[in-house]
């Protein structure tokens, strides 16, 4: 069996929220790059990228994978780009299951758009900027993840027991 579940997705799409209620489901402890990534910069995530760009913020990336590679028993909620580095998704693959969460770009709209701590997402058109994101990602999400659950119409309480099936599934 897997040592950790790892939930990667584009932005909105419930890998947050999903993770928290799984890691509670399973008694797994939850951990979030994002949150480790801003405790060891000591800045949030508007601040690296407004201070020390993208590409520093996607290093940073890569250096919380390689903390989390050494875990077990946790679910892992990522980045929405962390799959867009092919040594993420090796260190990912390595590290558990994962899991890759969708929706379609007008739920993620309605998900994201309250929120100002999304920099990618801060442009004059967002919905323009989700769509052309997601057709560019795409193929990475695929080759990254080993189940695919489509968020968009589901309770979270429903997304979870799918993903805890897949998990009992992968047992020998
Ligand atoms: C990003 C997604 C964000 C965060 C950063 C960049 C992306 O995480 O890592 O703003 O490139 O899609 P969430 O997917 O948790 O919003």
């Amino acid at each position: 069996m897997e040592d950790n579940i790892i939930l990667v997705g584009f932005m909105g799409t419930g890998k947050t929220v999903v993770g928290k209620e799984l890691a509670q489901a399973l008694d797994f402890k939850y951990i979030d790059t994002d949150l480790m990534i801003e405790a060891e910069a000591k800045m949030t995530i508007p601040e690296i990228f407004k201070n020390l760009g993208e590409d520093a913020f996607r290093k940073m990336e890569t250096e919380a994978l390689k903390r989390v590679s050494h875990l077990k028993k946790y679910v892992v909620a990522t980045g929405g780009g962390i799959v867009m580095k092919n040594e993420n998704i090796d260190l990912m693959k390595k590290t558990g299951m994962v899991i890759c969460l969708t929706a379609t770009p007008e739920i993620i709209y309605n998900r994201t758009r309250e929120n100002s701590d999304r920099p990618l997402l801060q442009t004059p058109d967002p919905m323009k900027k989700i769509i052309s994101l997601l057709k560019f990602r795409e193929s990475q999400y695929q080759i990254a993840a080993d189940f695919t659950i489509d968020t968009s119409n589901l309770a979270v309480k429903t997304i979870v027991e799918t993903i805890i099936s897949l998990w009992a599934k992968e047992e020998p």
